[in-house]
């Protein structure tokens, strides 16, 4: 029998530690500590290790999910045996998302949907607005977390979907539902019986802003696959993105659109950020951003107003202040641009938030075109990172970018000159720069 210890777990950053205090000496956050019991070293299993040749394979079989979006973010649908956290904010759309998925794989395989969340009428109710069929479609409004594998078991579900993992207890823990001792417990035994009998898991987690209940962060290093939903409140569209993936890419990114009658992928959605109508205004140029596996073609602007002698704003959304705050700074020494007493506005259109340097160069642009009152030339794409030299540095798949931006009808391209591509595709000029003011000239 496996000997039992105690440490203290934070419920906010996961931050072990062997001794109770008030404050979590990782994250600095207060009353988050609670008491976990942790198994001392398990005996012996017996278990022998094999050659990986001797085992046999089937072909990799994965079960679609009825949303090609989806599935992308998946790695190529869901992995049987596989169990994968999806976390959100409140209210963002997870129960009726992964309802909608469970009404489309349970046309292929037994599904057991168990909420601790709502009650059955509530579940039995959007599942008509979502015209959801329901064969093979097994609901269970339960918190016990042994009751709900028992079902599973009962059933011979092989799917199951857990709404949420804060309201789940297993039996034994007298710690409260939603506590990291919970959580950890319950998500263990979830992969392990995932695992043992190949029934592949979706479990929904609550990201919190308070410390008494813990969120998906904490269990993420014990699952396969971890989502999250991405929402600006301000967007139509919803996107879901891949943060770690064990059976297929991570940063990959699915988008979709809620309706009257839940999710409705975006299968497209290259162009879907872009507002045609401001493209010919100052200080717009599209950027051609890389979102997981595909190209995006996204709309930055900016705004540069004289700052009235005070010290100058400087406000980005969707791209980062200090990198905003080195571009100005390399403009100014290298692109004679000077923008020292203006206030800065760069702002990313549809609410995305751009992490590549890729970026760079588009931003600058826009800035510049604000700062002259002159839109840039029509059709115009560009992208690039920038150097504190001024130089303009290639970014990763810029043949891609090129042929995407040419495919949504752009008909120039400013790019790096070592993203030039060996064949230019048909209908697009490329303007290749090394300096930032070559780039500045060739924009107007
Ligand atoms: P829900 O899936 O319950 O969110 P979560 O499980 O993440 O807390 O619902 C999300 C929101 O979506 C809710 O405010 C109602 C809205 N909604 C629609 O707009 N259309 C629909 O068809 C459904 C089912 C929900
Ligand atoms: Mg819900």
């Amino acid at each position: 029998m496996a000997k039992q210890k105690t440490a203290y777990v934070c419920a906010q950053c996961g931050a072990h530690s062997v001794k109770w205090a008030g404050q979590c000496p990782d994250c600095g956050a207060w009353n988050t500590l609670s008491e976990f019991r942790v198994a001392a070293a398990a005996a012996a299993s017996g278990a022998e290790a094999t050659g990986l040749d001797a085992l046999e394979l089937d072909p990799e079989e994965r079960y679609a999910t009825g949303f090609a979006e989806f599935d992308r973010v998946l790695g190529g649908g869901l992995v049987p045996g596989a169990v994968v956290l999806l976390g959100g904010d409140p209210g963002v759309g997870k129960s009726t998302l992964l309802q909608q998925v469970s009404g489309h794989v349970q046309g292929a395989v037994p599904v057991l949907y168990a909420t601790g969340e709502e009650s059955l009428r509530q579940v039995s109710q959007r599942a008509r607005r979502l015209a959801i069929e329901s064969t093979s479609l097994k609901v269970l409004a339960d918190t016990g977390l042994e009751n709900v594998l028992g079902e599973v078991r009962r059933n011979a579900s092989r799917v199951l979907i857990i709404d949420s993992i804060q309201t789940m207890t297993a039996a034994e823990l007298t710690s409260a539902p939603g506590s990291v001792a919970q959580l950890r417990e319950c998500v263990g035994r979830i992969v392990q019986f995932a695992k043992q009998n190949e029934v592949s898991v979706f479990v929904i987690g609550h990201v919190t802003k308070e410390g008494a209940i813990a969120g998906p962060r904490v269990v993420e290093h014990m699952v396969d696959t971890v989502l999250y939903f991405e929402n600006d409140p301000a967007s139509r569209y919803t996107m879901i993105r891949s943060v770690k993936n064990r059976f297929g890419a991570t940063g990959e990114m699915g988008v979709f659109a809620m309706t009257g009658c839940g999710f409705r992928e975006v299968r497209n959605p290259s162009a879907i950020f872009l507002s045609r109508d401001t493209l010919a205004e100052p200080g717009s140029v599209v950027s051609v951003a890389w979102e997981g596996s595909r190209a995006l073609l996204v709309e930055m602007q900016a705004l540069v107003a004289d700052g009235g002698g005070g010290y100058p704003k400087r406000v980005a959304q969707g791209v980062d202040q200090n990198r905003l705050g080195l571009l100005l700074a390399v403009m100014q020494r290298h692109g004679d641009a000077q923008l020292g007493s203006e206030d800065v506005f760069v702002n990313v259109v549809g609410g995305l938030k751009m992490a590549e340097t890729a970026v760079d160069l588009p931003t600058m642009l826009s800035v510049v075109s604000s700062f002259r009152d002159r839109p840039c030339r029509e059709g115009l794409v560009s992208f690039g990172e920038i150097g504190l030299a001024g130089e303009v540095r290639p970014v990763r798949y810029g043949e891609e970018r090129i042929a995407a931006a040419a495919k949504q009808g752009f008909s120039c391209a400013i790019v790096p000159r070592a993203n030039v591509p060996r064949k230019t595709p048909a209908g697009i000029e490329i303007v290749a720069v090394s300096r930032i003011r070559e780039a500045f000239d060739a924009a107007f």
